[in-house]
């Protein structure tokens, strides 16, 4: 590692726990009850992920300016819907998953009716941090319009409502796409743009930012379906082979045509940062090197 890739990864690292310090300082302690509530949802939102969508949000956020700290309630509110979803998907009558983020999901600890609050209480409270977040003002009315949509009937729930319908019904690439935008890509631009909107970026900065984010967003979930389909649940840190009988774009086009897909989406995505002159920042660096290792070759 040079001086500069170093720096890079020690900046990134330094972000991440300070995301981890906030989303801790935002919830309940965990004895706070009742019974294992409060506990289940810190087991979920703490759980060892990436932290894509937050961090997502503060590159975005220091690629446009902002002060520093202004963007950090947003992240960890994006983040706790993140969590939720994850709750969501996990459970029997969706993935069926017992694995998460290398520890049995939420569900297999804490049962079903628990998991499902926890999930709710996520959800809900990842508004209320919005709602007080007196660093996005006056994007805050703006930013939970966003998250709305990104979570509701055109977003997230509707995208898993598509993939859980007809599973063994083979779907076309387009159908595909839009499923893969909506339960995931929707979340990654809100976040992506929550960045620009705290640092007070233009419109049209915005704008170019939501579709670096749908790009990327439509690649990361290419990139899962491909760990999904090649890797073990020991390096997934989550259950693999989940989508066994259902089309993803890895089943339609095969492993190339998929990886093929994935840079598309990923050259579309530079190009927007490059439109707003962006492309070497370190929102760019980092979503780039997520992408590292699965390029169409591997
Ligand atoms: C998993 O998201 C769910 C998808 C939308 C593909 P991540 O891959 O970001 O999961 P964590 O947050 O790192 O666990
Ligand atoms: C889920 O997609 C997207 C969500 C809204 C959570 P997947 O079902 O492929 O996510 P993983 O693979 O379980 O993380
Ligand atoms: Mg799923
Ligand atoms: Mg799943
Ligand atoms: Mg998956």
């Amino acid at each position: 590692m040079d001086d500069s890739s170093s720096a890079f990864a020690h900046t990134i690292n330094a972000l991440r726990v300070r995301v981890d310090r906030r989303l801790g300082d935002l919830l309940l302690p965990a004895e706070a009850g009742p019974g294992r509530l409060a506990e289940a949802a810190r087991y979920a939102l703490l759980a060892p992920g990436k932290r894509f969508r937050p961090m997502l949000t503060l590159l975005a956020a220091e690629a446009f300016g902002a002060a520093d700290g202004a963007a950090l309630d947003a992240g960890c509110a994006i983040e706790m819907v993140h969590a939720a979803s994850l709750i969501l998907d996990d459970l029997p009558c969706m993935d069926d998953a017992g694995l998460r983020r290398g520890r049995p999901t939420a569900h297999k600890v804490f049962g079903e009716a628990t998991a499902i609050l926890a999930a709710i209480g996520l959800l809900n409270r990842a508004y209320g941090v919005i709602a007080a977040d007196t660093a996005l003002s006056p994007a805050r009315a703006d930013l939970a319009a966003r998250l709305s949509h990104a979570v509701g009937f055109e977003g997230l729930v509707a995208g898993q409502a598509r993939d859980l319908a007809d599973r063994d019904r083979a779907r076309s690439p387009a159908e595909i796409d839009l499923l893969n935008h909506q339960k995931t890509g929707v979340l990654i631009m809100a976040a992506a743009e929550a960045g620009a909107m705290a640092a007070g970026a233009p419109a049209a900065a915005i704008e170019a930012v939501g579709v670096f984010a749908r790009e990327l967003g439509l690649a990361f979930q290419i990139r899962d379906d491909l760990i999904d389909a090649e890797s073990g649940p020991e390096a997934a840190g989550k259950d693999t082979g989940k989508d066994a009988g259902m089309t993803t774009l890895v089943t339609a086009l095969g492993h190339g045509g998929a990886a093929e897909a994935m840079e598309r989406h990923l050259d579309a995505a530079w190009a927007a940062l490059d439109s707003v002159g962006v492309g070497e920042s370190l929102l760019a660096h980092y979503a780039r090197g997520l992408f590292e290792g699965r390029k169409a070759a591997a």
